[in-house]
């Protein structure tokens, strides 16, 4: 592509509103054009990414036996009435002339078992792995970092239907690889944790999360052992259980109007960890049960609904709240509850001479011990994780980082299929339901994480594997040197290389400004020494320029390139399953 027809509009100034370095750069650099609030246009250079992307996750797909089809963005909202799912929050909804209500697809687990319940009717026709990749949209309350957190963005999903939870299994671990594999491919630094399986339910999931400071996620990561976890679902060790200290007598404070934690550490000037936090939950069935967590820490619901049997929790009303303690909202301690059950976080052990609620408005107090003027019911592992906790798999401890979620394998089991009524006939004749597995990995999403995780203060670096172009041809002089560098940029384009040529009668400090920003990975100038048959090539981002002759420029940047795309398929060809 000659430069002076490419439509590469790039921008002088940082955009105001862009936050993230991948957002400005992109927006810099010509890929990407904001419309609205999540919604962005990809201009020529963003969607031979988006297009590179798209295509290594395909060929990955198809290695372990996916079939590509392509499904409708515009549903019928009965179809999500079935599972229930018409209800989240973030689903686009519209009608159509006739009334009709429409949804527009957030993810297709509905419309592909709604296929499958129609089209698959005899075990031969399973295992079954069928993907798309496809606009999805999603109505996000808080979009973020450009294309990192959109309204409308790309995702490939892929769904598996089995007959036995070990052929699930077998394709899960596939999935895995396959989505280590197109992260290596792309030399992204990543880790897979473990995950919360949040409103698409099911039982196992992984999260693969590409790492970066200005990740959105917070992931635990052992130093002991393989654990890894989203902070939302990571578990913690046993810490050895302090002494308790003598338990002082308990007295009763005045806090006037001081409910949150921070109001009242501030008036009574103590540490948060002196606090004991209590929450009042109601499950879906109405059941209240209260929760206890340190001052200081957060606690994690979804831990709770599992310690509950699997329920759903959501914090009581102030009507509940009233009835059970006989304060408002804010003076709830654990002491003199009746008739209820009390599930304590497990650090609460070490301690005493706690603060916490009065269980009167306006009141709470200090020096609250454990089986003297309170107890619990149940002790359990309530709080989210975080930097410096135990590892609960092994003696080390967990590090937090900051990670992108790029994709998110789920085993689902018979969740969906039981919801929809998909069935099939066993060897046996019998009527069982599908078992499946649902995997998701955003496509436009990964495009702005790379550029998060690859750029410098001069602009992109981009892997070569996902590269707008392969090489970049600088012609610092066209009035000069245009026949000698439009012999090369025939060269390289006769061995099979795209290439983005500067042939602008721009000065040279502005070609070399944009090629920087724009990023492409190897860079072939054409420049003073053309005179005497010499060029210089450089790698982006990798500093030192090296003189080569104009004959052989063609087939040293074809060999600079192949070892950048070989070293990236050693990578992913080193992946294992971790089980
Ligand atoms: N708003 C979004 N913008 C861009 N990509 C997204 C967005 N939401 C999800 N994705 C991508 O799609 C993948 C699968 O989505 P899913 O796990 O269903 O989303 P979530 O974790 O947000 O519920 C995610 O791992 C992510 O890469
Ligand atoms: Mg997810």
């Amino acid at each position: 592509m000659r430069f002076s027809r490419a439509f590469i509009p790039t921008l002088r100034e940082v955009p105001a509103d862009a936050e993230f370095v991948s957002h400005k750069l992109l927006l810099r650099a010509g890929y990407i054009r904001k419309l609205a609030s999540g919604i962005y246009s990809w201009l020529p250079l963003g969607e031979r990414v988006v297009q590179k992307v798209a295509n290594i996750v395909r060929e990955e797909n198809n290695r372990v036996g996916g079939q590509e089809l392509l499904l409708p963005a515009l549903h019928p909202k009965e179809l999500w009435d079935e599972t229930g799912r018409s209800a989240v929050d973030v689903i686009f909804k519209l009608k159509d002339r006739g009334d009709r209500e429409l949804v527009l697809g957030m993810t297709h687990e509905e419309v592909i078992t709604d296929i499958v319940r129609t089209e698959i009717r005899s075990y031969r026709q399973m295992p079954l792995l069928l993907y798309q990749i496809q606009t999805k949209f999603r109505d996000e309350p808080r979009p973020r970092g450009g294309v990192i957190r959109g309204r409308e963005f790309l995702m490939h999903d892929c769904y598996s239907f089995h007959t036995s939870l070990e052929s699930l299994d077998e394709t899960y671990r596939q999935m895995y690889v396959c989505y280590a594999r197109i992260l290596r491919k792309m030399g992204l630094d990543f880790t897979a944790v473990e995950a919360e399986s949040g409103a698409i339910g099911g039982s196992i999931s992984h999260e693969f999360m590409i790492v970066v400071d200005s990740g959105e996620d917070t992931i635990l990561i052992s130093d002991a052992c393989d654990y890894a976890a989203n902070s939302e679902r990571c578990e913690i060790g046993d810490l050895p259980i302090c002494e308790a200290p003598e338990p002082d007598a308990l007295k009763l404070v005045s806090t006037p109007g001081k409910r949150t934690i921070e109001e009242v550490i501030s008036f009574l000037g103590v540490a948060p960890e002196k606090l004991i936090k209590t929450l009042i939950y109601q499950d879906q069935e109405g059941e209240v049960v209260v929760a206890l967590v340190r001052g200081d820490r957060e606690l994690n619901e979804a831990k709770l609904g599992r310690v509950l049997g699997g329920r759903t929790v959501t914090l009581a009303d102030a009507e509940t709240i009233k009835a059970l303690t006989g304060a408002p909202v804010g003076f709830a301690g654990p002491q003199g509850l009746e008739g209820v059950k009390i599930i304590a976080d497990k650090e609460l052990h070490s301690g005493g001479n706690w603060v916490s609620g009065a269980n009167q408005e306006d009141a709470h107090v200090v020096n609250l011990n454990l089986g003297r003027d309170f107890n619990v019911s149940q002790w359990a592992d309530l709080r989210v994780a975080s930097d410096g906790d135990p590892c609960p798999r092994s003696s080390g401890t967990l590090h937090a980082r900051h990670g992108i979620e790029a994709g998110h394998i789920f085993k689902l089991g018979a969740k969906y299929s039981a919801a929809m009524g998909a069935s099939y006939l066993d060897q046996s004749g019998k009527e069982q339901p599908v078992i499946m597995g649902t995997y998701g990995f955003g496509v436009t999403r990964v495009v702005g994480a790379i550029a998060e995780q690859f750029a410098d203060a001069d602009g992109l670096l981009w892997p070569a594997t996902v590269a707008p172009f392969d090489v970049t041809l600088l012609c610092l002089n066209v009035d000069e040197d245009s026949d000698a560098a439009d012999k090369l940029y025939k060269q390289l384009k006769e061995l099979g290389l795209s290439v983005l040529y500067d042939d602008r009668p721009e000065r040279a400090g502005v070609k070399f400004k944009d090629a920087d920003l724009i990023g492409v990975p190897v860079q072939l100038v054409v420049g003073r020494g053309a005179k005497e048959g010499k060029v210089e090539i450089r790698q982006r981002g990798k500093g030192e320029k090296r003189e080569i002759s104009l004959g052989e420029a063609a087939s040293v940047a074809f060999a600079m390139h192949k070892d950048l795309i070989d070293q990236l398929t050693r990578s992913a060809d080193a992946v294992r399953a971790p089980w």
